[in-house]
């Protein structure tokens, strides 16, 4: 068995390390509509329920786009594509203008990443604090979806699932 390295100067960084082993798909979750848009990287989108159909990701509790969500408020996701991995980068640095060098669109008064793989409008259900983050919910109102590979992080890095080997299927 593997063990991240203990640290017990830098508990948060063991944990890191332990949480860098769960691979993610990479999302651009946008709010807001003319000057007001924002967006931001986010690996922790996950599948919550089918009825209602839901869907959950988690944001520090700091975070810039958490501030712009309210209630009912629009909110969409852009599963990026594979290629895609320098939105991903840009989407999740701070102080640059992310929307400027990258391609998108309105849409359901929502920012729309040209070109991702998923595309889906939802509205904001509710949110609770766990931890130092906010686990926070949404409805989905409206989807297209791409063909292609996704983007996936994993131990730090962007990769393709395009290049991992299918080892078995689950149609149900
Ligand atoms: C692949 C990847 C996944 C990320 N996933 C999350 C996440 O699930 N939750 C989170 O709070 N930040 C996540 N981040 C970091 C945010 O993108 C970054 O802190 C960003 O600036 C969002 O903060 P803001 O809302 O203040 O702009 C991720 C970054 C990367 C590169």
């Amino acid at each position: 068995m593997v063990t991240p390295a203990k640290d017990a100067a830098s508990p948060d960084a063991t944990l890191k390390s332990l949480f860098a082993q769960i691979p993610t798909a990479v999302t651009i979750v946008t709010v807001g509509t003319g000057g007001e848009r924002y967006g931001a990287t986010v690996g922790s989108v996950g599948a919550l329920s089918l009825d209602p159909p839901l869907l959950m990701f988690a944001m520090k509790e700091d975070s810039t786009l958490l501030r712009r969500l309210d209630v009912g408020s629009p909110i969409g996701f852009n599963l990026l594509a594979a290629r895609q991995h320098d939105i991903a980068r840009r989407f999740s640095t701070p102080g640059i203008d992310r929307f400027g060098l990258t391609h998108w669109c309105e849409e359901n008064d929502l920012p729309r990443i040209d070109d991702a793989l998923v595309w889906i409008a939802a509205r904001v259900r509710d949110w609770v604090r766990l931890g130092d983050h906010m686990l926070v919910t949404a409805e989905v109102k409206h989807a297209e979806i791409e063909a292609g590979a996704p983007l996936v992080y994993w131990r730090r890095e962007f990769r393709s699932l395009a290049e991992y080997e299918m080892v078995g299927s689950d149609s149900r």
